[in-house]
């Protein structure tokens, strides 16, 4: 364990008030914070990451009224959406205040606002007179950390600080939506399913291939990715054909015979998609760090939170 690994909230928001940067925990991912309104502060964030400046961030805050600052105006789904899913892993597009910087929406119109549900990043937030901006807290195109050890793997002491809050209950990033008129349309597939932003909305699509492009890179085709190479297959054992006398890892849903597989991570032994999704990252980052010649992980249901998998695996195997 690094030093930098804390749960001192007073010390994580001091370092926040001094524009450096901090670690943080929420339900979906770890997030990797700083003040929004202060570019230099919010500059470290994309050096760290190696993340292009094009890429925009989400900005966190911990209450509804802080959302009349950041958005110029808030569409009736939204505030649908808000009412039934905040605190939660959701990130809602909105037309934005002249007060946030170009810096944090990479120059868009637009700015994506979330109110994650974690108990000690709200308790931060609280403590602060701005909101923070935080993308996942991984390299740039890097399979995103659920705990904070994840994160001190990755950034060691560059980080001040890493509030820990133990490990992702999500384990999914958030879903992303923005607004077209009446209609909710879905930018990134996330924590909370297609189905049950449909249930709360009615009208929803999602993005086109025309509109995504390079604006939103959590859409972009290699993403989530481990070193080691991965393959989403419909069936473990047929792929694992191909790759005979080679180290192979499995990523499955539940328990099954793999008797030539090196090493084998199952998601949820009783079939649960949410289970699944919790324990998705850390299962590709013990696979990663287990010097395998590649991982063969399996096409999960399509429906629920298994959508969001799929994505997950469909850009960590470009
Ligand atoms: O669950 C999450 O959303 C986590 C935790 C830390 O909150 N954050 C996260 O951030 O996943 P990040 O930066 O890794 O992914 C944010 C995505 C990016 O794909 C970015 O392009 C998109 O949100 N995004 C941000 N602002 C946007 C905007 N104004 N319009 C379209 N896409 C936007
Ligand atoms: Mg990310």
């Amino acid at each position: 364990m690094t030093n930098t690994i804390t749960k001192d909230i007073v010390h994580c928001q001091e370092l926040l008030r001094n524009n450096e940067l901090v670690a943080i925990p929420t339900e979906t991912v770890y997030g990797l914070a700083a003040n929004i309104y202060n570019d230099e502060a919010v500059r470290k964030i994309f050096e760290m990451k190696g993340r292009p400046l094009f890429n925009p961030l989400i900005v966190h805050i911990h209450h509804l009224d802080q959302l009349s600052s950041l958005a110029k105006s808030v569409p009736e789904a939204a505030t649908k959406l808000a009412a039934r899913f905040w605190p939660g892993p959701l990130t809602l597009i909105l037309e934005k205040n002249a007060s946030v910087s170009d810096l944090v929406t990479a120059g868009k119109s637009t700015v994506a606002i979330r109110m994650p549900n974690h108990s000690l990043t709200l308790e931060l937030l609280q403590g602060l007179d701005f909101p923070v901006a935080a993308p996942s807290a991984n390299p740039f195109t890097r399979v995103s950390s659920t705990s904070a050890q994840h994160v001190a793997d990755y950034f060691g002491n560059r980080i001040p600080a890493i509030l820990d809050g133990g490990s992702c209950t999500v384990g999914l990033e958030s879903t992303i939506v923005g607004f077209d008129g009446e209609t909710t349309v879905v930018y990134r597939k996330g924590g909370i399913s297609l189905e049950a932003i449909k249930a709360c909305v009615g009208k929803v699509r999602l993005l086109t291939k025309n509109e995504k492009a390079p604006e939103a890179p959590g859409m972009l085709a290699k993403h989530y990715s481990p070193g080691t190479k991965l393959i989403l297959s419909d069936g473990i054992l047929k792929t694992m054909e191909g790759f005979t006398n080679q180290k192979i890892g499995v990523l499955a849903f539940h328990e099954a015979n793999f008797a030539n597989a090196t090493m084998v991570e199952t998601l949820s032994e009783k079939r649960d998609l949410d289970e699944a999704a919790q324990n998705l990252f850390a299962a590709l980052h013990r696979l990663d760090q287990a010097d395998l010649d590649v991982i063969i992980a399996q096409r999960f249901p399509n429906e629920g939170l298994g959508i969001s998998i799929n994505d997950r695996l469909e850009r960590a195997g470009n």
